[in-house]
């Protein structure tokens, strides 16, 4: 039996959650899981999966309806459905109020929407579950903003399902998240049928501890020789390279540029023209799949082999589906097989991926879960939405047999990895957009919505616009502008999630928030409980504040053993700013030493310290880590999957 064979491999395997959360999972897989039907059932039966199996493109609207797209692209009106005419307007007013600071029409434009809401409107309930939420021209409240999400996504909402989902999370209700994340993933799988699993759609971090990330703004806007209008410039004289970044730019609507299919089809037919390999690619998907164009199975084969055979190994994976589907050729699941093995042999996840499906479905190989499992968790390490969801959904199987709870974390921290690549996301390239033009009022209430939707990136953004740009950050309150009091809660609160979901800044601001109470009461032991989780993450300021609260016993008992111990921790972690720990480390040998020492010695270090450090003027905190954006890293296309049973 083939699984008997494989009992040698020791299921461990390193989970790296891409860029949602610094976090490392071992995932342990024993091979009597998979013998206690780990899964040995549950992935093939489920219908949900062939749901994805119809290759017809869906709609914007059908996809994530109420979306912002036609607001923010400031698309015309014939695309919009008529029954969501007064929505739209009203929704357009809303973030036209937060770009001006115009309260007087934010209450106009929250007056319209709970109009819609009230008569049914599942988009605009959406939109008040985030008036209650924010507390914007309304009292902010929680059970409010539960109901009208609860609404909305019982009217289909994608946005509120995903609103709904992030606070179970909160609230520890992994079942519940997982369920709703579950469908809310297997949405985005499909719009990847348009708008893909490219990495930078992901949402960027505008800052770098305090300070603004001047690398990611430049890097946005173009400066280091990209910027739009050369490379533009460059396609219109025949670069084909050029040719296929800008198409990729009107395709994947990148760094603000407005979405445009025919535009993106032009340069890519004019880069194949010149046998550029990547764009023969890309139209040979788009064919495929026929998303905004006719489906031609004879072009697509044509595109995809002769990027193939130009030496484009991930094309392959595109020949493999359509010998999988028998589109424009005769059906041969060996000849599939022969194709994603080729591209996997060169470690290209999607060839993974397709792998892992014939095993998990038993498609021209032997039904091997096991198998499957492996190319998965490779295709997922990789960063592959669609391994990820697959994983997701074994441990969510698992889980629920199991009754195993970590198990089901697990699955709900991919779901919601997965669901964050879905369509909502491109909020973010139009909150980034705004925030390069100085749109900080546009750009603060983009993050705000996107923050409600779980995005980690979001919820530090924002609550960093908030701190950094004070009243300029338009923040509404109430009645009125945000107060200095509202606003320091509305960033505390901001942080807090971020911090939860592994932002180490975040938890190192929630723990200065207690530490000197601002925006809160003071609280030594909150503190500590906040640094001990940015510790957690090796945030080397942390630890130094931890060694300093146990020298001091504030909040933490005045041990100077363990104060010593973190402040050691500290500088391994951080050497560049070892100045203030290594002066830390003196003034506690001298304390541990003498330790009725005078005052006067502690204050003199005291002052040393001080005057070292405005020399050292390195930032203390550790650097947190910024996603990185370019249209060179695309990863290659590949429909999800509708597979054949
Ligand atoms: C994996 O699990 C097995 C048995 O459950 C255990 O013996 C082994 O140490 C674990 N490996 C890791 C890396 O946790
Ligand atoms: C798998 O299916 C078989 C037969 O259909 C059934 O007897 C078995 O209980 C199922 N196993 C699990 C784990 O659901
Ligand atoms: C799962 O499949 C393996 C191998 O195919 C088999 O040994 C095991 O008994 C199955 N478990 C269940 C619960 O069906
Ligand atoms: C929303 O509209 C309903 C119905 O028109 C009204 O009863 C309610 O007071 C409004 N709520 C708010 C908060 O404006
Ligand atoms: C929030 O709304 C609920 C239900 O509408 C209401 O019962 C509750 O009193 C409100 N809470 C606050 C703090 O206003
Ligand atoms: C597909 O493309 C081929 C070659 O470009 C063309 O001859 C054929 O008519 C097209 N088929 C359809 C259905 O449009
Ligand atoms: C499928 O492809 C394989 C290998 O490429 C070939 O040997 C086989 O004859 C093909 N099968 C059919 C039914 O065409």
């Amino acid at each position: 039996m083939s699984v008997s064979s494989h009992k040698i491999i020791a299921f461990t395997f390193l989970l790296y959650i891409h860029r949602v959360q610094a976090q490392y999972f071992i995932l342990n897989f024993s091979d009597e899981d998979f013998h206690n039907g780990f899964d040995n059932n549950s992935t093939n039966e489920d219908s949900n999966y062939e749901k994805f199996g119809q290759t017809e493109p869906r709609s914007d609207q059908d996809l994530d309806p109420g979306s912002w797209r036609p607001i923010l692209e400031q698309l015309d009106d014939s695309v919009v459905h008529p029954a969501l005419t007064p929505y739209y307007s009203a929704l357009k007013k809303m973030v036209s109020a937060a770009s001006e600071g115009n309260f007087m029409l934010m209450e106009e434009a929250v007056n319209e929407v709970n109009a819609s809401a009230s008569a049914g409107d599942p988009p605009a309930r959406s939109v008040m579950g985030f008036v209650y939420g924010m507390g914007m021209t309304r009292e902010a409240n929680g059970t409010k903003s539960f109901q009208q999400h609860q609404l909305a996504a019982e009217g289909g909402n994608m946005q509120s399902k995903m609103a709904l989902a992030f606070r179970y999370v909160q609230l520890d209700m992994h079942d519940k998240a997982a369920k709703l994340y579950a469908e809310v993933a297997g949405t985005a799988l499909s719009s990847f049928l348009i708008s893909k699993d490219f990495s930078m759609v992901v949402p960027l971090r505008i800052h770098r501890g305090a300070e603004e990330d001047k690398d990611v703004l430049r890097r946005f806007r173009g400066e280091d020789g990209e910027d739009f209008k050369i490379l533009e410039y460059q396609a219109q004289i025949g670069h084909p390279s050029a040719m296929y970044r800008t198409g990729l730019f009107y395709y994947f609507s990148l760094r603000g540029i407005r979405h445009d299919h025919a535009k993106a089809m032009y340069w890519f037919s004019e880069a194949a023209e010149k046998r550029e390999l990547r764009s023969m690619e890309i139209l040979g998907e788009i064919y495929a799949l026929g998303t905004g164009v006719e489906k031609n199975y004879t072009k697509a084969f044509r595109c995809l082999t002769l990027a193939a055979e130009g030496g484009l190994y991930s094309a392959y994976t595109g020949l493999g589906y359509l010998y999988l589907k028998g589109y424009g050729v005769d059906k041969n699941y060996t000849k599939a097989r022969e194709c994603f093995e080729k591209v996997s042999d060169r470690e290209d996840p999607s060839g993974m991926y397709y792998l892992g499906m014939l095993y998990l479905k038993g498609i021209g190989v032997k039904r091997d879960v096991k198998q499957a499992t492996k190319y998965f968790l490779v295709a997922s390490n990789a960063g592959l939405p669609k391994g990820m969801y697959q994983i997701a959904k074994m441990l969510h199987a698992g889980a629920e047999l199991k009754k195993n709870p970590n198990m089901l974390k697990l699955a709900v921290a991919l779901y919601k990895s997965v669901s964050e690549r879905g369509p909502w996301s491109s909020l973010s390239r139009w909150a980034l957009e705004a925030y390069m033009k100085g749109d900080v009022g546009k750009a603060f209430i983009l993050y705000s919505r996107m923050s409600e939707l779980g995005y980690e990136v979001a919820q530090s953004n924002a609550a960093w616009i908030l701190d950094k740009y004070g009243k300029r950050s338009m923040c509404m309150g109430v009645s009125g502008f945000c107060t200095d009091k509202e606003r320091k809660e509305r960033a505390h609160a901001l942080w807090w999630r971020a911090s939860k979901q592994g932002n180490d800044y975040a938890a190192l601001l929630v723990g200065d928030a207690y530490y000197y109470g601002r925006g809160k009461e003071r609280d030594f032991v909150r503190a500590a409980e906040a640094y001990m989780y940015a510790k957690s993450q090796l945030n080397a300021q942390a630890m130094f504040n931890l060694g300093y609260m146990h020298e001091y016993g504030q909040g933490l008992p005045f041990d100077l053993n363990l104060a010593k111990s973190y402040y050691n921790q500290a500088l391994e972690n951080e050497p560049v700013s070892k100045f203030p720990i290594m002066l830390a480390l003196v003034r506690l040998w001298v304390r541990r030493k003498y330790v009725d020492v005078s005052i006067m010695v502690t204050l003199l270090l005291a002052s040393l310290i001080t005057v070292l450090h405005l020399f050292n003027k390195r930032s203390q905190r550790r650097e947190v880590t910024v996603d990185s954006i370019g249209a060179d890293v695309a990863q290659p296309l590949v429909e999800s999957a509708a597979f054949p049973n």
